[in-house]
């Protein structure tokens, strides 16, 4: 009998050793084949007990449970130790740190061309202009015809315009033909309106000039509108926009829909007139064209010229967030740069 005793703590002295030994789940999967199992050692040997006398069974039968509830117990320390530890070493692999800060979410922001667009629209508001959509896609019509171009005007030249498979049907060049379709949806009333958004060109891309790229046009139409009134109203955005106490000035030019035509310049904002490299040593900022609205496009816009008159003024927008904010490449705008949005 005490011999079968030492048998069976042998027995469990082999089997606690093993399960030290086994270092992963299914190892102790099939340590518990070998001693626990249908067929393991352990139950080999219990299933040998019945052949024992019935004083001795009790007693060995006694012990062999115990000894078998031990096993039982270690085998569910062991696999929980061995969950924890593949989980440490899962973690390690992955390499969380959880005492790590947080990392910062990156907040977008306004592209520049609306920041510019959306602080011009505020400062014409004020003055009293609505804003007035007009399309991208335009007619050769409203883009050159109704705003007085000559039919062997430059401008209309391969060169300039964007044409699509479409005859007639371009991509417009400037912002100026929505001052026909906002003159003859409000025409004989008088109108102030602006009208922002995108024009095409065909040029090569510089760091100048952009084959996209955004105006915002002004347009006042009423009885006894003259020149001051769009010198007045250019000088407000001017000192809006670019400052107070602005100096500035026109430049007589030529546009086949104003008459008389300017170019407005206000004073350097970078060297305030003593020369620069944003000016190119002239110490003036080109801002717009503008000029009295030609009786020819006042009546293609449905005014009696003889009762009305108007100004209208056009510039680009990206100019002048790059004067403001001191680009000198347009070409950033859109090459999706986040360094040069984030910064501008
Ligand atoms: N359309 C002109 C341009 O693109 C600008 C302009 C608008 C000039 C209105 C005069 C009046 O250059």
């Amino acid at each position: 009998m005490s011999d079968l005793i030492a048998q069976l703590e042998q027995l469990q002295v082999e089997a606690q050793a093993a399960l030290m030994a086994a270092q992963t789940t299914p190892e102790t999967e099939t340590w518990y084949t070998d001693f626990l199992g249908r067929k393991g050692r352990l139950t080999a040997m219990l299933r040998g007990l019945g052949q024992l006398s019935k004083e001795e069974r009790p007693l060995v039968g006694k012990r062999a449970n115990e000894i078998k509830e031990a096993l039982e117990a270690a085998l569910a320390a062991r696999q929980e130790a061995i969950a924890a530890d593949e989980m440490q070493r899962t973690l390690a692999a992955e390499g969380i740190d959880v005492t790590l800060p947080g990392r910062r979410p990156q907040v977008g922001k306004l592209h520049p061309t609306n920041q510019a667009m959306r602080e011009m629209v505020e400062i014409l508001k004020q003055m009293g202009f609505q804003v007035f959509d007009s399309p991208e896609v335009e007619t050769d019509a409203y883009n050159f015809e109704l705003l007085n171009f000559p039919p062997d005007h430059p401008a209309r030249e391969m060169q300039d315009t964007f044409f699509t498979t479409t005859p007639d049907v371009i991509l417009r060049t400037h912002t100026s033909p929505g001052q026909l379709h906002a003159m003859r949806q409000y025409a004989p009333e008088p109108i102030r309106v602006i009208l922002p958004g995108k024009c095409y060109r065909n040029e090569d891309v510089t760091a100048r000039s952009e084959m996209m790229f955004y105006q915002i046009e002004g347009l006042a139409i009423g009885r006894n509108i003259t020149f001051s009134d769009l010198k007045g109203t250019l000088l407000n955005f001017a000192n809006q926009m670019y400052g107070e106490g602005r100096k500035i000035r026109f430049r007589k030019s030529y546009f086949p829909f104003t008459e008389p035509s300017v170019e407005f310049d206000v004073d350097c904002i970078l060297c305030g007139g003593a020369g620069c490299r944003i000016c190119k040593h002239t110490g003036w900022l080109e801002i717009l064209g503008a000029g009295m609205v030609h009786p020819i496009v006042l009546k293609n816009g449905g005014y009696d010229p003889a009762v009305f008159s108007g100004f209208a003024f056009g510039m680009g927008i990206e100019r002048q967030a790059m004067l403001k904010r001191g680009v000198d490449d347009i070409r950033l705008f859109y090459s999706n740069d986040v360094r040069f949005l984030a910064r501008v």
